[in-house]
C-alpha cells in the first residue's frame, strides 16, 4: 500500500476520473474526502470505500463558490485532522469556438476548470503552510498542451491550469508545498460520453479518438488514477511543477 497514513481530498469524486482516483487512493491506504456538487454521487463513492473497509467522508461542495471551498477545507480538517493531498479534479466541458461561445459559457468554463482549482487550493493553502507540507494535484488535459478546434474555453482553462500548477509549485516550494498536474488524453468517462453525444456520429467519433491514439485505444479512469497514486506517493517526493501527460501517445507527434 503506497498511501498508508495519508489523508486526501478529491473534488469531482462522484464520477469518472475523480471517482476512480478516490477508490484507488483508498485501496492504497489513504483516508479520502470525496467532494462533489453531486451530493448523492459523492456519498455513494464514500460509502463504497467504507464498505470495502476503508476510511472516507463525503462533502457536498460546488467549487465555483468561495464559501463552499472554505467549508470543504474545514470539513476535511474536522474529519481527518490533517490533509496531505488535494486533488483538484472537478471539471466540465463546454464546446464551441470563440465565435459560438457566449460570454456566459466562457466565464462558466473558466470559473469551474481554472478558478475552481485556484479557489480550493487557496482554501487549503494556510493549512498546508502551517503544516509545512502539502501536495496539490490537479486534472488538467492534453487540451492544455495542444489546442483543439471548437473548444476554446476548455483549452484555455486547461492551459491556465497547467500554469497555475507551476505558479503554485514556485510559490509553495519554500513552505514545503508541492503542486503537479496530470494531462489526460481521451478517457472513457461520462464527460467523454457527453462529448461524443454532441458529435454527428458518436460511435464513429469514439473510433476516431481511439484511432488517433498511438496505443490504439482510449484510456480508462484507472490509467489516470494510477498516475495520481504515483504523484501522491512518497516515490514522487522530488517532483513539483510537473504536468504529467498520460494520453496513450496522442501528443507524442504527428500521425503517420
Ligand atoms: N474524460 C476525458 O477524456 C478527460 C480528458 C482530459 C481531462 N479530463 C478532465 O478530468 C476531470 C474529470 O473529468 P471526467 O471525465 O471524470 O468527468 P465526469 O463528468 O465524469 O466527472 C466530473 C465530476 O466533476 C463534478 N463537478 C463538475 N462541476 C463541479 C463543480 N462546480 N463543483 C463540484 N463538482 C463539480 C461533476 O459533478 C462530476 O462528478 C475534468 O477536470 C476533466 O476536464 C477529462
Amino acid at each position: 500500500m503506497r498511501l498508508t497514513g495519508k489523508n486526501a481530498v478529491v473534488t469531482g469524486a462522484a464520477s469518472g476520473i475523480g471517482r476512480e482516483t478516490a477508490l484507488r487512493f483508498a485501496e492504497e491506504g489513504a483516508a479520502v474526502v470525496c467532494a462533489d456538487r453531486d451530493a448523492a454521487g459523492a456519498e455513494a463513492v464514500a460509502a463504497s470505500i467504507v464498505a470495502g473497509g476503508g476510511s472516507a467522508h463525503a462533502v457536498t461542495a460546488d467549487i465555483t463558490s468561495e464559501s463552499d471551498a472554505a467549508r470543504l477545507a474545514e470539513a476535511a480538517l474536522a474529519a481527518c485532522g490533517r490533509v496531505d493531498v488535494l486533488v483538484n479534479n472537478a471539471g466540465v466541458t463546454i464546446l464551441g469556438g470563440v465565435a459560438e461561445l457566449s460570454e456566459a459559457d466562457w466565464r462558466r468554463e473558466i470559473d469551474i476548470n481554472l478558478s475552481g482549482a485556484y479557489r480550493v487550493s487557496k482554501a487549503f493553502w494556510p493549512h498546508f503552510a502551517r503544516a509545512r507540507g502539502g501536495l496539490i494535484l490537479s486534472t488538467a488535459s492534453i487540451a492544455g498542451v495542444i489546442a483543439a478546434p471548437q473548444d476554446a474555453a476548455y483549452v484555455a482553462s486547461k492551459a491556465g491550469l497547467i500554469m497555475l500548477t507551476r505558479c503554485m509549485a514556485l510559490d509553495g516550494a519554500g513552505a514545503g508545498i508541492r503542486a503537479n498536474c496530470i494531462c489526460p488524453g481521451f478517457v472513457d468517462t461520462p464527460m467523454f460520453d457527453g462529448f461524443l453525444a454532441e458529435q454527428a456520429d458518436p460511435e464513429a467519433a469514439r473510433a476516431r479518438a481511439a484511432g488517433r491514439t498511438p496505443l490504439g485505444c482510449i484510456g480508462t479512469p484507472r490509467d489516470i488514477a494510477d498516475g495520481f497514486v504515483y504523484l501522491a506517493s512518497d516515490d514522487a517526493r522530488w517532483i513539483t511543477g510537473t504536468a504529467l501527460v498520460i494520453d496513450g501517445g496522442l501528443t507524442a507527434g504527428l500521425p503517420a
